[in-house]
């Protein structure tokens, strides 16, 4: 067999759920090489300007609610509609909008597809979607098929097939497909992406991306909630399950999609163990989550090599009990960042190679790198903290960005890109490690596309 047979042969492993059922997923050539099959491209999108940006909402639960609130405090937004089958989740986010002296947005409650009676209204832009994984692809293919533009929350996707789909859907449709990652524009974030391209790590080398993150009291949400759909997920896949919040702003570093692109990917998981220890601690023995075997190991380890030679690392854990990591590090010839805690390390300015530079020695780099994005927009009255600011400078980005006919710093090329860690990973994690191809969703355009600006 060679290794083409091979793949395809191998191909049937991994799960994914369609429809609330379970389907096998498989991972051919022919998915990770597809060529294009629509016209035009998404690449560098400009929409036209929009003098206000009017919104729809998909899923007001405990992140989309917060968005609800926050989409408030922008000059140029009006809240059109709101869509959640929770009719009081739906009907708490309607009220907060017309407590705080705005229209009263109208309300979408009957049901799972009632949010395509919203799709039908010819007075909103733009949606944003903010429910379960599983309904992610198909709400953000409707949207941009009703002519509106759409910004899903993480991960986008998490089939290869349905990464294709929102790229095709997007370049077809010309409108934006955005996946949300709001850790792009976190402070430390935005100011080690300007310190990677002025330069101060020289030339870049690898990075290191994780979500590591105890999030086991979400299964005391068992009928509704984060909870309640979350860990059906740990029952039915293993693989690294929520990959894109360290990644996205590493994957920038390193202009991923813009000069170079993710080439191959090879994936481990250790054994599941904690999640069945804490359901057998904290619920009866008839308890569902009881009944429920769980097969996502605990933490995952995935390795990518690019097409220009670099490496990457990138980890998943939502269960384990040990103190929350995005890890944030990227290293170059001339010195290396790294997160939680921050410290850095850089040839020729810190004391010593052999020590990090980190807590007060680290005034010196804020004051010189802090992002002009961050300095505008993070202190603005309006911005209510969400994930230490940066929500508000994400939404803040977004609004502007539609105002002014800009390209949006997260295109649907990344959204795919990042997004299809997880099935990459799944797949690879059934076949012992074995690299499997990343899909290059912009077929060929990463040579010509421009690095992410410093904007301010
Ligand atoms: N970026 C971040 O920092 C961050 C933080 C938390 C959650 N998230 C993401 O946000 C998304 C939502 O997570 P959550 O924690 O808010 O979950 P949640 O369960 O609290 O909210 C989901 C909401 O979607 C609604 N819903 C489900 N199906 C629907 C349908 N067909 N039509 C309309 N509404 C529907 C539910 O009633 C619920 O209110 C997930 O993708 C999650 O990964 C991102």
């Amino acid at each position: 067999m060679d290794r083409r047979d091979f793949i395809k042969a191998a191909g049937a492993a991994g799960v994914g759920i369609v429809g609330g059922k379970l389907a096998a997923t498989t991972i051919s050539p022919e998915q990770t090489r597809r060529l294009s099959t629509a016209p035009g491209s998404a690449a560098g999108l400009r929409a036209p300007k929009l003098d206000v940006v009017r919104l729809g909402f998909i899923g007001v639960g405990a992140r989309g609610s917060g968005h609800v609130a926050q989409m408030q405090q922008l000059d140029g937004v009006e809240i059109k509609a709101i869509c959640d089958t929770h009719e009081p989740t739906c009907m708490r986010s309607v009220k907060r909008c017309a407590d705080a002296g705005r229209p009263a947005p109208d309300a979408y409650t009957k049901g799972p597809d009632d949010y395509k009676r919203m799709l039908d209204r010819a007075d909103i832009d733009a949606v944003i979607i903010s429910t379960p994984w599983e309904e992610h692809v198909r709400m953000c293919v409707d949207t941009m098929n009703s002519g509106k533009h759409t910004f899903t929350e993480v991960p986008a996707a998490y089939t290869v097939d349905d990464c294709w789909q929102l790229v095709e859907v997007s370049e077809k449709t010309q409108k934006h497909c955005m996946m949300m990652e709001n850790v792009c524009y976190g402070r430390e974030e935005l100011m080690v992406l300007n310190m990677c391209r002025l330069g101060v790590f020289g030339d870049l080398l690898h990075g290191e991306a994780a979500y590591i993150h105890d999030l086991r009291g979400q299964m005391h949400e068992v009928e509704r909630g984060t909870g309640s759909w979350r860990t059906i997920h740990y029952t039915k896949r293993n693989g690294n399950l929520y990959p894109t919040h360290g990644l996205g702003p590493v994957a920038q570093y390193l202009n991923i999609n813009r000069g170079d692109r993710m080439d191959f990917l090879s994936s481990v998981s250790c054994n599941s163990k904690v999640r069945a220890i804490y359901a057998k601690k904290n619920f009866p023995p008839d308890h569902k989550w009881n009944k429920m075997r769980f097969i996502c190991g605990d933490i995952n380890t995935s390795i990518v090599r690019t097409v220009m030679g670099k490496t990457l690392m990138i980890q998943w854990d939502e269960q384990l009990p040990r103190p929350y990591t995005r890890h944030n590090l990227i290293q170059g010839t001339r010195g290396v960042w790294a997160g939680f805690p921050n410290r850095c390390v850089i040839e020729g300015r810190s004391k010593s190679t052999d020590q990090w530079d980190q807590g007060a020695e680290l005034r010196s780099y804020f004051d010189e790198f802090d992002h002009p994005l961050w300095k505008r927009v993070a202190n603005d009255p309006a911005n209510q903290g969400g994930h230490g600011g940066m929500d508000f400078v994400m939404l803040w980005r977004i609004i502007y960005c539609l105002r002014n006919g800009e390209p949006l710093d997260q295109d649907v090329y990344d959204a795919a890109s990042w997004s299809v860690i997880t099935p990459l990973s799944e797949w690879s994690v059934a076949n012992r490690g074995q690299s499997i191809d990343v899909p290059d969703f912009t077929r060929g355009k990463w040579k010509t596309m421009q690095p992410l600006g410093i904007v301010s």
